[in-house]
């Protein structure tokens, strides 16, 4: 078990680069089950949920390693449809080799992923979208099973804009017999890059990035070839962080185009936002005026920076009211940082965040990802010591991110940690 200790107080300077995007590496890692062949993914984040989908990608019987972000994925044909709950209890992600599975090999089965600390995360539009395409899906001792002869394309409308149920579709109908559309489709980027790598590997698809995704079927795909996209969500946290502490960082090859709902709410709060061809520059500001925000689907203010905007709110000349519309339970970095001294009233889906002058430093838990990276913000800014047990939240989605903060000047590192519970 590690911890990460931080002394607060010093203003960041100088500049740093992002690792690739974990929500992009992900199902690009999925799609080498589309193809056999020799694969190559680059700039992937050595992180723990790619190492997770990588032993998934092996159980399937697809040859995989990973060398300084390059990932080498040979798969000579699969020996497994199996994603087993060992897996998928430990990332939801998982549920991605779903449509892959079912649209190359006409069958899948798949642990149902639990719940997790942030909401209930339901698959059926997952499944709704399948059935759509022609396969036969059941429940059965906590599995989804999915079987179909070839799938057949479809028009399929989603109750909502689900960003992996969109990526499992557009792998499930890529595949699939005649044309498909996906109707209320996610528009993050990675459903953009997902698309180009698809249509590198023999897809013919069109609109990703729109609310509606049109899909040619084909035969075959040959293999992968593409390097992930910079991780939008560590380039906001990393914005933050340099807004946070009142400092001026430039986000090396950073694209502004990636975060337009967090740049507009950080300009409202009075931060210097400045874009060049060399990346993004941040100069932070003693105390932010307070924003409002709502996390809706992209382009929207992203869920996934929620909790690290609340953290910059929180030292803000005022109220302000920060609403979660995407998941049900994503408010649990609110109890720590109020550890710090934060003053935040949770009603429902709004947290309502009075501004302090200063936090103070304090021993605090991370409970999921996003909530972590909170918590390392308001520890840069806090005064004294702060300690943050469970970083293995952290360390699910971020690549060392202590380091690349260290290397901005903040007196942060990590220790080995006491197992919870025990005395001295
Ligand atoms: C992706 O999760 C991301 N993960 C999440 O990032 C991100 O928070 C989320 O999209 C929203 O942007 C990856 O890409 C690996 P959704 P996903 O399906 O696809 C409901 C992080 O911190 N829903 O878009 O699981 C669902 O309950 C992670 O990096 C259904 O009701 O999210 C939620 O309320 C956390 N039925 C909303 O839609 C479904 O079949 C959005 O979920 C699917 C989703």
């Amino acid at each position: 078990m590690q911890k990460i200790l931080i002394e607060g107080g010093v203003a960041l300077k100088g500049e740093v680069k992002a690792s690739g995007a974990k929500n992009s590496s992900l199902p690009l890692l999925m799609a080498t089950i589309l193809a056999t062949g020799e694969h190559c993914i680059r700039n992937v984040p050595n992180v723990v949920d790619v190492r997770t989908t990588c032993s998934l990608l092996r159980r399937l019987g697809i040859e995989v390693t990973m060398s300084r972000g390059v990932v080498r994925a040979n798969n000579p044909g699969l020996e497994s449809y199996e994603a087993p709950y060992d897996l998928v209890k430990t990332m939801r992600a998982s549920v991605v080799c779903l449509g892959p599975l079912v649209g190359r090999y006409g069958r899948a089965r798949v642990s149902m992923p639990g719940g997790c600390a942030i909401g209930a995360r339901p698959i059926d539009q997952h499944i709704k979208g399948l059935e759509k395409l022609g396969a036969k899906v059941s429940l059965n001792h906590g599995y989804v099973e999915a079987s179909a002869r070839r799938l057949t394309g479809a028009k399929i409308v989603l109750d909502l804009p689900t960003v992996t149920g969109t990526e499992n579709l557009m792998m499930a109908a890529a595949l699939a017999k005649g044309e498909s559309e996906i109707r209320n489709a996610a528009r993050e980027p990675e459903i953009v890059q997902m698309a180009e790598v698809l249509n590198q590997m023999g897809a013919r698809i069109q609109g990703a990035g729109s609310e509606s995704i049109k899909i040619e079927g084909v035969t075959q795909l040959g293999p992968a070839d593409c390097t992930v996209m910079a991780d939008r969500i560590e380039v906001g946290t990393l914005m933050i962080a340099a807004a946070i502490t009142g400092g001026d960082v430039l986000l090396r090859g950073a694209r502004a185009a990636h975060q337009t709902a967090l740049i507009e709410k950080l300009i409202e709060a009075g931060v210097v936002v400045g874009e060049s061809e060399h990346g993004i520059r941040i100069k932070g500001l003693a105390r932010p005026k307070p924003v409002d925000i709502t996390t809706q689907p992209y382009p929207g203010f992203p869920t996934d920076m929620q909790a690290q905007f609340m953290a910059l709110m929180v030292l803000a000349k005022g109220t302000s009211i920060i609403s979660e519309h995407i998941f049900e339970n994503r408010f649990m970095h609110v109890q720590e940082l109020k550890r710090m001294g934060a003053r935040i009233k949770l009603e429902g889906a709004r947290a309502v965040v009075r501004g302090v002058k200063k936090l103070s430093g304090a021993e605090v838990m991370a409970t999921d990802l996003r909530a972590s990276a909170s918590l390392v913000l308001a520890g840069l800014v806090a005064g004294g010591r702060t300690e943050i047990y469970r970083v293995y939240h952290l360390d699910r989605g971020y690549q060392k991110l202590d380091k690349k903060l260290r290397k901005l000047g903040a007196r942060i590192r990590r220790s080995k940690a006491r197992p919870p519970g025990t005395i001295g």
